[in-house]
């Protein structure tokens, strides 16, 4: 068996993030590993231990976590799974948000605040150093250089690689920058869903990595009644393939991170760096997506 049959991750191609650290395109978001509303333990523990384990057999290099996603569940998951973690797996994490009960979410860009978050996931994922840190949210209370600035105390302390953002406009990537090199980009963004569109440009000019959160509009795109299953049936490409084929195409900095608890949705998921979209298969699916509503 080739290497790309036995790990189609790879077929996703690689980007380096910062310049530097190299990942997989298609990676794993794991905000779905905690119960609903990403709060407490999984419904079916073992399972989520085997999509993790899963995920690297199959050749996924990057991993999303957040410090909020449980709170704590993700992270402690993940290094249960798979610690001690392989060479080339490059674990992102967040720092941003309090969280008070099942879909709550409170920003918080406090420095003491962030930099006790950073602690807190360096402890839970078993890491020296966190490779990509990203911001949650930018808080609005607080100063940009404040909120920045703990990051940076962060990365003179060896306890963090690169910076990234997440829910950002062009305005706000670039007063960043004015203040530290910005790695990545976390937005949200799918096939029917395309505001951040001038935030991916902008990524796209300046080698920015893009990671489009709720890359399948959390499981809409993927459905098998919509207009994407007619447009995936003649090729036997699924909904949940096409969405995520279609990102991977649409931009080299792209890097989705779709999200499941479920072994075979994460088989399905990465099958789809193995397709090449034709150019009649992408005007089809953006015609497709206006008919898409995002849930
Ligand atoms: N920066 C931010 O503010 C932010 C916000 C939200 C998310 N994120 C990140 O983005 C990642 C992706 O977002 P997400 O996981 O919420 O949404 P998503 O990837 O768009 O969709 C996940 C949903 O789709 C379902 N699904 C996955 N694969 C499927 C398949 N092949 N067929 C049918 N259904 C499928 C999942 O259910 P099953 O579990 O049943 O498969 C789940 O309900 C998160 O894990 C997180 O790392 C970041």
């Amino acid at each position: 068996m080739s290497d790309v049959a036995r790990q189609p991750a790879r077929a996703s191609g690689e980007f380096a993030i910062g310049g530097d650290l190299h990942v997989r395109r298609l990676g794993y978001g794991s905000m779905q590993i905690p119960g609903p509303g990403v709060w407490g333990e999984p419904r079916d523990h073992d399972e989520v231990i085997r999509v993790l384990r899963r995920a690297i057999d199959l050749g996924v290099t990057f991993i999303d976590t957040a410090a909020a996603y449980g709170p704590e569940v993700s992270e402690r998951l993940i290094h249960e799974a798979l610690h001690p973690y392989p060479e080339d797996l490059v674990i992102a994490t967040k720092a941003g948000f309090m969280r008070s009960g099942p879909g709550r979410w409170e920003i918080n860009g406090k420095p003491e605040f962030l930099k006790s978050q950073a602690e807190k996931s360096l402890r839970l994922l078993g890491l020296e150093r966190i490779e990509l840190f990203q911001l949650h949210r930018i808080d609005p209370e607080v100063p940009l250089p404040d909120q920045l600035g703990a990051l940076l105390e962060l990365q003179a302390e060896g306890k963090v690689g690169r910076i990234g953002l997440s829910e950002v406009t062009v305005p706000q990537i670039e007063a960043a920058r004015e203040i530290t090199s910005i790695a990545t980009v976390q937005n949200l963004y799918n096939l029917s869903e395309r505001r951040a569109e001038p935030v991916l440009d902008y990524c796209e000019r300046e080698g920015i990595g893009f990671i489009p959160w709720f890359p399948m509009a959390t499981g809409g795109l993927a459905q098998h009644d919509g207009p994407l299953q007619r447009i995936g049936e003649k090729h036997d490409v699924t909904p949940a393939q096409l969405a995520l084929a279609w990102l991977l195409q649409r931009s080299p900095v792209l890097l989705p991170i779709p999200g499941t608890s479920s072994l075979a949705h994460l088989e399905e998921n990465v099958g789809a760096a193995l397709i090449e979209l034709t150019p009649e298969q992408v005007q089809q699916l953006d015609a497709a997506s206006h008919e898409i509503a995002f849930t």
